[in-house]
């Protein structure tokens, strides 16, 4: 079988840079490292640049025989940027990994996940959604989190206790990213995360993993935490099999709903009671070898190069013209 790595790497190759550009970004090792698994394993390996040049890349490397985009592209601007290679991919009729334009276009934005997983029964804070601080706020129950609805990285994101700060963070959030402003109820309590792969009937959840905040109910991941001091990870977390085994039918059933993919990763917290809330589901998991998406596929049993290649396994059962 034939690859091509598709990720982003040179921003400043587009016509115009216009719009919000995307913070999130595939370090060059993690590509080079999945490369060399798919090297390993006998597959032909190249790698493209999801960018101006993508389409002459991609004329080039299918000119000379059938294949698949393994789709590392996070995109280079604006707010749908996951869903930009994908929906090229598919116009071109060139098969790739990972969710369809509108499974990461649903994913992506914080209040359409939310409205499904209501209407679905998956538990899910009670939020509010804001598009100026002159809105009417008084519904509003403290403590509250502040998000930009479509970002990621934890960016703008912040914990507020009042009405005055509730103002001046729904006034920041849309000065800085040029986007409404989702308002969650505040979970105190645990944090956890599923990772998924597969399909269909084949779905895998991994271990439930914990973000071990060291007993501080309050803490959250920061931008910061999550750039320069990832927060310990404990997988298998420390609950109960009851506990572990509704998150991780849960996590599949959101999966499912969005109509994701091959692989994804939910983010869950529990309160102090022992009640679950899914946060969001993240359509583009990261693959990294310190990433929490790596640890759940590690406790379940496979190496780095089993998951790798349990993804694009995954994603050639799904195109019957392609032979393994
Ligand atoms: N309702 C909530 N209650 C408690 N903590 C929360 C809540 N929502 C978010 N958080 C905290 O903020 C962090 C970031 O939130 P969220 O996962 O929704 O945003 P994100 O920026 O899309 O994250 P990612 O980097 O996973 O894409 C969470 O990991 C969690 O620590
Ligand atoms: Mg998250």
């Amino acid at each position: 079988m034939r690859v091509l790595i598709v990720y982003n790497k040179d921003s400043s190759k587009v016509i115009f840079r216009t719009g919000r550009q995307v913070k999130e970004i595939y370090s060059e090792k993690t590509i080079k490292k999945i490369a060399d698994v798919l090297k390993k394993t006998g597959y032909y390996v190249e790698i493209a640049d999801g960018n101006i040049e993508i389409i002459e890349s991609l004329k080039k490397f299918f000119s000379k025989g059938e294949g698949i985009v393994f789709n590392l592209s996070y995109g280079i601007q604006g707010e749908d940027r996951y869903a930009h290679i994908p929906g090229l991919l598919e116009m071109l009729g060139v098969p790739y990994t990972g969710s369809t334009p509108e499974g990461h276009t649903l994913a992506l934005n914080k209040v359409v996940t939310k409205i499904i997983f209501k209407h679905y029964g998956i538990p899910t804070p009670d939020f509010w959604v804001f598009s100026s601080e002159e809105d009417d706020l008084s519904m509003v129950e403290f403590p509250v989190i502040v998000k930009p609805i479509k970002e990621a990285l934890s960016l703008g994101i912040k914990v507020v206790y009042n009405k005055d700060q509730l103002k001046n963070a729904i006034k920041e959030i849309i000065s800085e990213f040029k986007q409404a402003v989702i308002v969650e109820k505040f979970i105190i309590g645990r944090e956890f995360s599923v990772g998924l792969l597969g399909n269909g009937e084949n779905l895998i959840a991994f271990p439930v993993l914990e973000f071990d905040f060291e007993g501080d109910m309050k803490a959250i991941q920061t931008t910061f935490l999550k750039k320069h001091k990832p927060v310990k990870k404990i997988c298998p977390a420390n609950i109960t099999e009851k506990e572990a085994y509704l998150m991780q039918k849960l996590s599949k059933k959101v999966f499912n709903i969005l109509g994701l993919r091959d692989y994804a990763r939910t983010d869950i917290r529990m309160d102090i009671e022992g009640n679950i809330y899914f946060l969001e589901v993240n359509s583009q998991a990261s693959l990294g070898e310190t990433g929490s998406f790596f640890q759940g596929a590690r406790a379940y049993g496979f190496s780095y190069t089993e998951m790798i290649q349990n993804i694009l396994k995954t994603a050639i059962e799904r195109y019957p013209f392609l032979e393994d």
